[in-house]
């Protein structure tokens, strides 16, 4: 989402997949209903406000814990937390770290990951640092390898390079990418995933026009991903409740799914969101469900955003008064990694084989869960579809020879025994 509405509203106060691709030996991936690594939100607050480096409480504000246990609990694993560089890093790019900010960027983080869920640490600056354009690949590289040693440990941390980049030159944009990348690797900090964004605000609609270059990234340990920003108003840029039409998720999707597969990578949306309305709640389900039966390519996605100082914001997902928080849960909850288990299954790497073998049974690849094509015309669910859950009221009975089995408790599916 742009920066100036950013700041308008800050100061509003089966069947398994069995053989693992060749990226993803290092990672065995549980594949759920959704076939989904990571389904989450942003959590904003300690970017708001335009003071620098301004006042806690004041300027800005950190999630609160028991908001995020609230969208954990629902099944959410991954919380992306956006904060500013020059918050962090006062003096400079290369000079040390405000140490109550760094302490309170830690402390959310570690809440996350203490749940078992991922935490994105997202430095919200458009690759921007002190109102210009980062230029010195090498401060960028030294900044990251300071933030990255201070999570090295911390298996359940990614690191998000920036946040959308934008009216830079191309290549600038591969280079701190590629500096970022080089900077974490060299802090040790080996095992955890990287996202890395594009120009032009990382659009996926825009992704093949502008973002092309950046396939040639390169990462010792192999684990990049490419986070992708889509929203679904008339200029993606996120700051309109009205959604072009019903489709236009999926249409917005389509050229970067076909870039993702060309170029053998994985990518994610980093942000995305919709208005209260039919229209919109249509869209952003087809993009899901897109994304999904595309879950080769697609790992997941970030709703933007919950946080506590959203107010009355159209798309706070903020538990439980936030404008979009009671529509759109239940939306995302569909798609919801099958909770707690992805975490382990995939921070534990190599040893995972066996545990993912043992728990083939409950992990499918699936086409769209719901719609008309979901039951027989005897109104028994077909395999894959959704047979039950929270608040689940459509039917339950599975056709033969399929059982409705637990996914979680708002996902219910019909699978083979
Ligand atoms: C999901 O995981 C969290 C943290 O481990 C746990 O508190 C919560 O009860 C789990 N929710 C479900 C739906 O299993
Ligand atoms: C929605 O809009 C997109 C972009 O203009 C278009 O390609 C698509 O066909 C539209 N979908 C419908 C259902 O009209
Ligand atoms: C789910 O159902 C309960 C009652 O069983 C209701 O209180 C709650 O509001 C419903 N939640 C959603 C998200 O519809």
């Amino acid at each position: 989402m742009r920066i100036t509405n950013l700041i308008v509203a800050a100061s509003a106060a089966s069947l398994v997949q069995a053989l693992p691709s060749k990226r993803e030996v290092k990672d065995i991936k549980k594949r759920t209903a959704s076939g989904f690594t990571w389904v989450g939100v942003s959590e904003s607050g300690a970017e708001f406000g335009s003071n620098i480096p301004g006042t806690l409480g004041t300027d800005y504000i950190w999630p609160e814990t028991d908001k995020i246990a609230v969208l954990r609990e629902a099944g959410m694993n991954i919380f992306r937390i956006p904060f500013l560089m020059e918050r962090l890093t006062p003096d400079s790019l290369t000079g040390s770290f405000a140490s109550t900010y760094l302490a309170d960027l830690k402390s959310t983080v570690e809440y996350v990951t203490g749940t078992g869920a991922y935490a994105v640490l997202d430095p919200h600056n458009y690759g921007r640092y002190d109102g210009s354009i980062i230029e010195s690949t090498s401060d960028f590289k030294t900044w990251w390898t300071n933030v990255a040693t201070e999570f090295a440990s911390n298996d359940l941390v990614i690191f998000d390079t920036n946040n959308e980049y934008h009216d830079m030159e191309e290549s600038l944009v591969v280079e701190l990418n590629q500096a970022a990348i080089n900077g974490i690797r060299a802090a040790g900090a080996t095992t955890q995933y990287i996202f890395v964004e594009g120009n032009a605000y990382t659009g996926a609609w825009s992704w093949t026009e502008y973002n092309d270059d950046m396939s040639a990234l390169t990462d010792t340990e192999d684990k990049i991903i490419y986070e992708m920003h889509q929203y679904l108003d008339s200029d993606s840029s996120g700051t309109s409740e009205t959604c072009v039409n019903s489709t236009i998720g999926q249409n917005r999707l389509e050229s970067a799914t076909e870039w993702l597969k060309t170029n053998g990578k994985l990518g994610f949306i980093g942000e995305f969101a919709g208005g209260v309305n039919s229209v919109c709640e249509e869209a952003v389900e087809g993009m899901l469900s897109y994304m999904s039966e595309n879950s080769d390519v697609w790992t997941g996605a970030e709703w933007w955003s919950a946080g506590p100082w959203w107010g009355s914001y159209m798309y706070s997902l903020e538990p439980t008064t936030g404008a979009a928080y009671s529509t759109y849960l239940p939306i995302l909850e569909k798609y919801f990694p099958a909770n707690g288990t992805t975490a382990s299954v995939a921070a534990s790497g190599s040893a995972s084989v066996a545990a993912a073998t043992s728990t083939a049974a409950a992990i499918q690849e699936t086409t769209t869960p719901n719609g008309p094509e979901a039951t027989t015309s005897a109104g028994l669910v077909k395999q894959y579809y959704q047979c039950g859950g929270i608040n689940w009221t459509g039917p339950t009975e599975c056709e033969s020879p399929y059982t409705c089995k637990e996914q979680n408790v708002w996902y219910y599916q019909c699978v083979a025994e």
